[in-house]
């Protein structure tokens, strides 16, 4: 039954049950308290007037009702075809969108119900819209970032096998080079699709945090002072708390690895924890020329990358997606501000209850 039959038929059982209990209650009222009166009144008059007189006002009655109920019966349709009719451009939108035309827009023409419906659906559509933008960016950027590499290894090979180039070893080390970014590439889309669709759950346990924090700064001291960067370690003698030190650990590789390669020489790059009762934070700061603002409020998303990072030595642009996903994987956030340099905080909760 369409929603217009329905408003219908309720619109005309109400009224149809208002008339029904007017007139019952005027033949009620008329017998029960005018009983009398007109018992005095049939006295008074010539036979046969006043049983004429009941049967014109009965009649009257009945036909009074039955005009209050045609009456109600056309308004309840005129009331339900206008309704039906606000809903109709609903209805015709949500079928726009799951055919997936997401550019169309419902005009928020009142305050009602229905212009909070319109905008409701409205704000969907723009968040589905901006997701498919984001998953056709995201594929440009996967297949742009396989073939490039792909097609090196290509040229050269069939440069070797016509014999335009020679098989040499730094050659062959070349090559090497090539597919190994290959397979950093592939393996860090496996972890995030992974870890994003739940499938990689993290393992905690307790764990010295303040170890495995200068376990990471150890491991990128000779990086670090290569480059002429100071690595500054502002960690507490001991610090226990429950996390996947795996994860942790490569959520502050990467973020120590970005400050190292970004601060120029002579820059430093601090790398702190503190305890806030059950919080761990980590902090890595360092003094180089920041995150571009064009990048800061999307850096975590796959593939977001700065200008200079798009040569085939630089990074992908998944570390920092990685690095949140884990964070959030942990109940965490991981905060960057650019303020002299760029800021990465990450929080992460220690010790239960842990966040659903
Ligand atoms: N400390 C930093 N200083 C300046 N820019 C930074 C810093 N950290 C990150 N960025 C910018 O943010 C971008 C994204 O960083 P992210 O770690 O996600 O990717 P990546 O380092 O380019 O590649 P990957 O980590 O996958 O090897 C970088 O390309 C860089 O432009
Ligand atoms: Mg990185």
């Amino acid at each position: 039954m369409t929603m217009e039959a329905r408003l219908r038929r309720a619109l005309i059982l109400v009224s149809g049950l208002s008339s029904g209990l007017t007139l019952a209650g005027t033949v009620v009222m008329v017998s029960l308290g005018f009983s009398d009166t007109l018992r005095t009144l049939g006295r008074h008059l010539a036979p046969g007037i006043l049983p004429a007189l009941v049967t014109a006002v009965v009649l009257g009655a009945v036909l009074a009702g039955a005009g209050a109920f045609a009456l109600a019966w056309w308004l309840a349709r005129a009331l339900a075809r206008a309704l039906t009719a606000r809903l109709s451009p609903f209805v015709a939108f949500s079928r726009r969108i799951a055919a997936g035309d997401l550019h169309g827009r419902l005009p928020v023409l009142e305050s009602d119900e229905l212009g909070e419906l319109a905008w409701a659906l409205n704000t969907m559509a723009g968040e589905l819209q901006m997701a498919d933008r984001r998953r056709e960016t995201f594929l440009a950027a996967v297949a742009h970032d396989l073939r490039t590499p792909l097609a090196v290894l290509q040229a050269n090979l069939e440069g070797m096998m016509t014999g335009v180039l020679a098989p040499d070893p730094e050659r062959f080390a070349g090559l090497s080079r090539e597919v190994n970014r290959l397979i950093r590439l592939v393996e860090d889309l496996l972890t995030l699709a992974s870890a994003r669709a739940g499938a990689l759950a993290i393992a905690r346990r307790p764990q010295d945090l303040a170890a495995l924090t200068r376990a990471v700064v150890e491991r990128f001291e000779p990086l670090a002072s290569a480059r002429g960067v100071a690595l500054v370690p502002a960690v507490p003698p001991s610090a226990t708390g429950s996390v996947d030190p795996d994860r942790i650990d490569e959520v502050l590789t990467n973020l120590v690895s970005n400050a190292i390669r970004h601060v120029p020489p002579g820059g430093h790059v601090k790398v702190s924890l503190a305890l806030e009762g059950a919080i761990a934070q980590w902090t890595v700061a360092d003094d180089g020329p920041g995150i571009p603002a064009s990048l800061l409020a999307h850096v975590t998303e796959p593939f977001v990358r700065g200008d200079s990072e798009r040569g085939r030595q630089a990074g992908s642009g998944l570390g920092l997606a990685i690095a949140d996903t884990w964070v959030r994987a942990h109940g965490g956030k991981l905060v960057i501000t650019v303020d002299s340099g760029t800021r990465a905080s990450v929080r992460v909760p220690i010790a239960p209850p842990w966040p659903a």
